[in-house]
């Protein structure tokens, strides 16, 4: 079931100069959100941002009845959204879209690769996965180590290993140079970020042999499967993003 919700910004700060963490609540709690789903925030501040925005869940607080989205305020539909108010309304709909796989056996360990902003998803995951006894490691990667989003909250869910393209901080190059992808032995992989690094992640996983999917983030408009914009190419046909994924098996995909 999707709901239509007038959310309350409980709190927005800028964690780097690019992305804001915005904090919705609500008088009523929340609707149940699993990692992986996204939300789909509506930006009115101009006419050519009447469209929907597509934003990934980034955090669930059941306690504290919180929805946390994590924006990089790079167009103009997001810094419409970076310019927003404690006590302002944004009007959501949620929740959307298929849902990571989760922990199937206690011990399981499970590598969850993000890139850029694209690790927003990955945060929920591995509490989720944590929670379920499972043994999530985070490998995180961004240009420089001011872009780096987060890090003190997975380090509370699992280990955290950085990749930065400057070697300002962790190991300098890619996520699919980190040596941990060599050293250590992974059950499953999940990933999130740019399509390069997902593509190059998915073919490290083929090769080993291990399984692996990807939370997709094509462009979207309606978000419900009706405009055909997002569509993905896939061993089953094209599919859309919004309504079949965004997370694919990534030996489903054409890539
Ligand atoms: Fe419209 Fe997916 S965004 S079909």
């Amino acid at each position: 079931k999707k709901y239509i919700l007038d959310l309350k910004v409980a709190s927005i700060e800028y964690v780097n100069p690019k992305n804001v963490l915005i904090r919705l609540t609500d008088d009523k709690p929340l609707p149940e959100m699993l990692p992986g789903q996204f939300v789909e925030v509506r930006v009115d501040s101009s006419p050519s941002t009447f469209l929907r925005r597509p934003i990934s869940v980034h955090f669930f607080d059941r306690e504290r009845n919180e929805l946390w989205l994590l924006v990089a305020a790079i167009g103009e539909g997001t810094r419409a959204l970076a310019r927003l108010h404690v006590g302002d309304i944004l009007n959501c709909v949620l929740p959307l879209g298929n849902t990571f796989t989760p922990a199937s056996n206690p011990g399981e360990r499970i590598l969850l690769v993000g890139g850029g902003v694209g690790v927003a998803p990955l945060l929920y995951f591995g509490k989720q996965l944590k929670e379920a006894g499972a043994e999530p490691v985070f490998l995180l990667g961004a240009r420089t180590a001011s872009d780096l989003l987060q890090l003190s909250a997975f380090e509370l869910y699992g280990r955290v290993c950085v990749t930065t393209e400057d070697g300002s901080a962790g190991e300098k190059g890619f996520v699919t140079n980190h040596s941990v992808l060599v050293s250590e032995h992974f059950d499953r992989i999940s990933t999130c970020g740019p399509k390069p690094m997902m593509m190059a992640i998915a073919k490290f996983a083929h090769q080993a042999s291990i399984p692996c999917e990807a939370s997709l983030e094509n462009m979207m408009a309606c978000g419900v499967g009706a405009c055909l914009c997002c569509v993905e190419k896939t061993v089953e046909g094209n599919l859309c993003v919004c309504k079949d994924g965004p997370v694919f098996d990534t030996n489903r995909l054409l890539w």
